[in-house]
């Protein structure tokens, strides 16, 4: 027999802790205000959490239907309805799942099979490329640069195969803090019209934009959202990322196909917390509707605060981050520099190359604006004094 213990070959062996754990425990280490992992400082909004507690002390505590408590799934398809001109058909096309990341695996486990090409946009959030190798999908990554972060969508043709299952988009775009105009979904749609591929949209900062023409749906083109998988999540939408509450919208027969992998991922979401949420969308709509107004008053805090920095901002057009160049202050690689900045001057950021496969060789970091005023001010402080 075996004394020693067995250690199995890793499926995933070139990950190790993710850098938003280490520079969360970093921060920590050394006191400094956390500006890296994309989690607010503040709380959600009471009466969501007064909701909760009703419905738990009212015996709403048993499993869900698995594929979300039918309020919810009501308030989702209207709300849908409202803002992107499609109302998916709550039965069949409204999944509930453990927040967006679980809608995103279980997307990409129901469709990639072996040897399948999923084409995705650097900098990406890191959820995407794990899942798509458990499937044993190949990524194939397009580079988007900076400042613009625009796709170019010759070099997107390019990436096409016979081989390419699914396109997963973000937008608003984590974190480069860009959005997708219209005129990108008519690309996408011109490029793969013809072909037997999936697109997966990654919506969770869909009430964080700061345009004036909102943000943009796949679900408001009417052939993509045919084949297409859009994701959102409660967490960001309401400050409550502890949640763990999301949901995708895709065809019926797109999620039939999903739900067979979140019926044994996690069959059900926490049944309170589902009815809370069902209570909040009906009752307080002018509550995400007011998300860019908020989200767009603490932005201009912080860029005015950080005015004087030497730091150069980039435009922020969605979502809770903001990225900043460095150039004019080191030459340090960008993780060297957000461990620098961390244990020297007290302030944690995360660092751009850390969302790209390829080398991404620019000075750039990525600093999240979900805080307090005081603590946005607190940070440009010690920022504008390096
Ligand atoms: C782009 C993106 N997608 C998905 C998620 C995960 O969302 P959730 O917390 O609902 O799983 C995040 C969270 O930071 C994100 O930034």
């Amino acid at each position: 027999m075996r004394s020693d213990p067995l250690i199995p070959e890793s499926k995933l062996p070139s990950l190790g802790t993710t850098i938003f754990t280490q520079m969360s425990a970093l921060a920590q280490q050394h006191n400094a205000i956390n500006l890296s992992q994309g989690f607010p400082d503040f709380d959600g909004p009471r009466y969501l959490q007064q909701r909760l507690a009703h419905h738990v002390s009212q015996g709403a505590n048993q499993y869900a239907p698995m594929t979300g408590v039918a309020a919810l799934r009501e308030a989702i398809a209207d709300k849908t309805a409202a803002l992107y001109g499609h109302h998916p058909d709550a039965t069949s096309e409204i999944t509930v799942t453990a927040g967006a990341t679980e809608a995103l695996y279980a997307a990409i486990t129901a469709l990639v099979r072996p040897g399948d090409e999923v084409i995705c946009f650097d900098p990406s959030y890191d959820s995407y490329a794990p899942a798509v190798t458990l499937s044993g999908g190949v990524m194939k990554r397009l580079t988007l640069q900076p400042p613009a972060f625009r796709v170019d969508w010759q070099a997107f043709r390019q990436l096409l195969s016979p081989r390419t299952r699914l396109v997963i988009l973000n937008t608003p775009h984590n974190p480069s803090a860009t959005v997708w105009q219209q005129s990108d979904f008519a690309a996408l749609w011109q490029a793969i019209a013809d072909e037997e591929i999936y697109v997966l949209s990654d919506e969770v900062y869909e009430h964080i934009c700061f345009t004036a023409a909102g943000h943009s749906s796949v679900l408001a083109h009417p052939q993509l959202r045919d084949r297409a998988i859009a994701v959102s999540s409660f967490g960001k939408t309401y400050h409550m990322t502890g949640w763990k509450v999301g949901y995708c919208v895709a065809p019926a027969a797109l999620s039939a196909e999903i739900r067979k992998v979140h019926q044994y991922l996690t069959f059900a979401v926490n049944t309170p917390a589902q009815l809370a949420l069902a209570d909040m969308l009906r009752a307080e709509p002018e509550h995400y509707r007011d998300l860019p107004a908020f989200y767009r008053a603490r932005r201009d805090s912080f860029v005015q605060a950080l005015s004087r920095s030497r730091f150069k901002l980039l435009p922020c057009a969605g979502t809770y981050f903001l990225l900043a160049d460095y150039s004019a202050i080191s030459d340090l690689d960008d993780v060297s520099f957000c461990r620098w900045l961390t244990e020297e001057v007290g302030v944690a950021a995360i660092p751009l190359s850390v969302f790209c496969a390829d080398a991404f060789p620019h000075r750039l970091i990525r600093l999240c604006f979900a805080k307090q005023e005081s603590t946005l001010l607190a940070a440009a402080e010690r920022l504008c004094q390096i």
